[in-house]
């Protein structure tokens, strides 16, 4: 559907129905739950094809105690933001990515998905229905969360038969406390993110329950996140429990290679064009943590996080630390030109940007 459609649908949904107006300190965003007006609801059952999503009032959803997701872990979720222009208009960054990388895990997790087209018109009709919590430009912006769930009733281990796609948004801020000011990442040196043959290259819920313990106990000890090795060899960087990892040596930025075990991020395959384009030589390839112990400056990606560069890494009690405490000059180049893109301060020549 068009835009002029997703507004009309927009229209007809606020026409019955609006929240009280909450005072937002946009200055203080941080990255949590801002509850907001509208979500968006869409079943099919087992013939898997999804019809008459709708937008409803953001609220609690009902669940059968026995549902795929809940018993089993049969979810997915993704993650995309809109940021306001200073226009007044909205720009969501590479949506139809976001759809075509819950289509994979969907295949991988055994669920029916939305087709491209569906994903996108929904992300569009949610994000304009929730139009007055898109942050002002430069302030944030508002993230997406798109679900995939197995909502039917299963007992025995079988595909549940009947999956819900819902999307719900929050304006959000920086992901990490510390700002835009470099993490501290600590090396896991005992527990690991994904194997070899298992889920660790699809968004599944279940990826990012596994890591809270290694997470809570790095941040216990002070540490920003924890960065994961491959489970075969306990030697080459995977990712941080919520991004991609680059580390930075002379002209050469490198990251780990896509296997299966690591996520494949979309800011991540963006950064690589970005900093291709600015005569960067960019690899994807096992990436060894005396590398990164070796190198100038490293650097985190992701939705949600953007692109955070790291201070230090903490490996078998040695840290290290990088560039002075401050941001590393390629972080802080890559940073900019990336968002400069998702926010249309710079032309958008590759298309990436879809306008509301
Ligand atoms: C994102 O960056 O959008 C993610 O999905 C990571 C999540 C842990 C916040």
């Amino acid at each position: 559907i068009s835009n002029s459609t997703a507004c009309k649908a927009v229209r007809s949904a606020t026409s019955v129905e609006t929240t009280e107006v909450t005072e937002l300190n946009w200055d203080n965003l941080g990255f949590g739950l801002v509850p907001t007006d509208y979500m968006y609801v869409m079943k099919c059952s087992s013939d898997g094809i999804f019809t008459n999503g709708e937008l409803k009032k953001f609220g609690p959803i009902e669940l059968n105690p026995s549902a795929g997701v809940l018993n089993y872990g049969q979810g997915l979720f993704e993650g995309l933001k809109a940021y306001r222009k200073a226009d007044g208009s909205i720009l969501l960054f590479r949506p139809e990515e976001n759809a075509m990388r819950m289509i994979d895990g969907a295949a991988r997790m055994c669920m029916p998905a939305p087709t491209v087209e569906q994903f996108v018109d929904a992300v569009k009709m949610t994000v304009l229905a929730n139009n007055r919590w898109v942050p002002p430009t430069g302030k944030g912006s508002l993230y997406v969360r798109p679900l995939l769930m197995g909502s039917g009733p299963v007992l025995g281990l079988a595909p549940a038969p009947e999956y819900t796609f819902l999307i719900f948004v929050s304006p959000v801020g920086n992901y990490f406390k510390e700002g835009l000011s470099p993490i501290n990442l600590i090396v896991e040196n005992e527990y690991h993110r994904a194997t070899p043959g298992g889920t660790g290259g699809v968004k599944t819920i279940g990826n990012y329950a596994s890591v809270l313990k290694a997470q809570k106990i790095a941040k216990e000890k002070g540490y920003s996140d924890v960065l994961y090795l491959d489970a075969v060899h306990k030697r080459y960087l995977e990712e941080v429990s919520s991004c991609n990892i680059f580390v930075v040596k002379g002209n050469v930025i490198s990251t780990p290679e896509i296997k299966g075990t690591i996520l494949p991020g979309i800011t991540r395959k963006s950064i690589m064009d970005v900093a291709q384009g600015q005569g960067f030589q960019v690899e994807e390839r096992a990436v060894s943590v005396e590398e990164l112990l070796n190198a100038d400056e490293v650097f985190c990606t992701g939705t949600a996080v953007v692109v955070s560069p790291v201070g230090s890494i903490t490996y078998l009690g040695k840290r290290v630390e990088y560039g002075n405490s401050g941001v590393g000059v390629v972080s802080q180049q890559l940073y900019s030109a990336l968002t400069s893109l998702q926010m249309g301060l710079a032309e958008d020549h590759l298309g990436w940007t879809v306008q509301l």
